[in-house]
């Protein structure tokens, strides 16, 4: 049985008072839910002080990106050693990331292989574009960002990978993939490559979340599919009554 996820990108938004006043609304009603993995993804400033808020809450703290090495001359960079101080979890590949700050599948590889060295649990982000999709390039897109981006780990570390798939068409859009065509690509396309990578057994047991324009109210549809493990929610993340409730349907008690 794969234990539900849900995880909040906060992107580029709220300060380190905003975020600490988030974080304060949230966390209690989170606390209580059970039966799922709780993670929020913070801005880089306020990982210190939200880390504080989280501790003892039971809900992990994740990055939303981090350089692979672990120090040097990199200006502007973040090194999962020093978010291994703080930090449980790491997202990797956003699709914002590949577009805007172009990151191939060959970063991601190396980002990822870094979590895997700093023990960190990455959160993978793979997705076609709404020319690929248009063009029924889906497969094929997703199945290449997974054998590139997540070859060469330990497999004992390839369990604790966790994929969201997000179609770049239904990040921020509001326009949601529907619950049976996440469900589809994640059983047939995500789910057949990382069988591919690491044998069933693994494939088996890692999660697949879906992302892109997740709401409080078509969360419920998605979480009764066999193959979405759970939630990487933007936007809506910024909503406490909403993430809670996004969180509440995930939860498998
Ligand atoms: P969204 O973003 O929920 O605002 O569509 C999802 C994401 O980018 O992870």
């Amino acid at each position: 049985m794969r234990i539900s996820l849900v995880a909040g990108n906060w992107k580029m938004n709220k300060t380190i008072a905003e975020a600490r006043e988030l974080v304060f609304k949230m966390s209690s009603p989170l606390r209580e839910i059970q039966g799922v993995e709780k993670v929020l993804c913070p801005p880089f400033m306020s990982l210190l002080p939200v880390s504080a808020l989280l501790e003892g809450s039971g809900i992990g703290l994740g990055a939303q990106n981090m350089h692979w090495e672990e120090k040097g001359a990199f200006t502007g960079e973040v090194s999962p050693l020093m978010l291994k101080e703080f930090c449980q979890y790491v997202i990797l590949g956003h699709s914002e990331r590949r577009t805007y700050f172009g990151e191939t599948d060959e970063i991601v590889n190396r980002k990822l292989r870094a979590a895997q060295a700093f023990d960190l649990t990455p959160i993978v982000c793979v997705g076609e574009t709404l020319e690929q999709y248009e063009a029924k390039q889906t497969s094929e897109v997703v199945a290449r960002q997974i054998s590139l981006g997540l070859k060469d780990v330990d497999p004992a570390f390839a369990p604790r990978i966790v994929v969201a798939y997000e179609p770049v068409w239904a990040i921020g859009t509001g326009k949601a993939s529907s619950a049976e065509n996440a469900n589809r690509v994640h059983a047939q396309v995500v789910r057949p490559a990382l069988s591919e990578l690491y044998g069933n057994e693994t494939a088996q047991a890692i999660r697949i979340l879906y992302g892109g324009s997740v709401t409080a109210s078509n969360a419920a549809e998605y979480f009764g599919q066999t193959d979405i493990d759970g939630a990487l929610v933007g936007g809506t993340s910024l909503k406490t009554e909403d993430f809670v409730a996004i969180t509440k349907a995930a939860a498998r008690p």
